[in-house]
């Protein structure tokens, strides 16, 4: 399997100097940006405008975590604020045929494009869809907040995307996001992940860098 993908999210950082903190995780390999509308989920976050702020300050490929309703109105708005890859939630569009749709959507914009399931919704029905998608997102806490427990029965979507994605001979990537730290990583990329997102795990520490190439050794399988 490839090197893994990590993922620091900036939700975490500290945002009165996020200059200094996007340059604390420079060997990471992604960025990522996590948006939220105070609807889909309980919580704000920031929108467009602070993505193309980071998409100033660092030159690493930024996945945008939409955790909005309505997110096909936004995609061009983030595509045009420097994202590389958008995901959004299946639980914030109507159906399959609009997630499929929507992916399309943005990929024409040049994008990568993914979708993410929060820990109710099953994996089963997208598992002949994958080729529609660069990325599949599962969540391994409810959205919303950093900090928060993993759910490492989560894991059981990520085996069955791995098998899914290695039948299929697709290049699809499985991230996992919430609550994956040093402890946690190791079973996720067991059960197949490629990329991981970590947000308290890499800003609490004062040594980003050292982190961030810790949880690379741990999910290296
Ligand atoms: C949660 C967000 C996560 C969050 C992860 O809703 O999608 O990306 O930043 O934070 P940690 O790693 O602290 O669980
Ligand atoms: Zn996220």
């Amino acid at each position: 399997m490839s090197a893994p993908i990590i993922l620091p999210s900036i939700l975490a950082a500290d945002f009165s100097q996020l200059g200094e903190e996007l340059r604390s995780v420079a060997n990471a390999d992604r960025i990522h940006v996590d948006i939220m509308d105070g609807h889909f989920v309980p919580n704000l976050s920031f929108g467009a405008d602070v993505t193309a702020t980071v998409n100033t300050i660092t030159d690493q490929h930024l996945d945008v975590h939409l955790m909005i309703e309505n997110p096909g109105k936004w995609v061009e708005d983030f595509a045009k604020a420097g994202a590389d890859t958008i995901v959004f939630h299946v639980e914030a569009v109507a159906d399959q045929e609009a997630a499929l749709a929507l992916a399309a959507k943005i990929r024409d914009l040049g994008v990568k494009a993914g979708f993410s399931v929060k820990p109710g919704t099953p994996i089963e029905p997208w598992l002949d869809k994958l080729a529609h998608f660069d990325e599949v997102l599962v969540m391994t806490v409810e959205p919303g907040f950093g900090g928060q427990k993993f759910m490492p029965e989560m894991l059981e979507k990520v085996r069955k995307l791995r098998k899914a994605i290695d039948n299929a001979g697709l290049d699809t990537l499985i991230e996992i996001d919430g609550g994956v730290d040093e402890n946690t990583i190791g079973e996720g990329a067991r059960a197949g992940c490629d990329a991981f997102v970590a947000g308290s795990a890499v800003f609490k520490q004062s040594d980003r860098a050292a982190m961030v190439e810790k949880l690379r050794e741990q999910a290296t399988v």
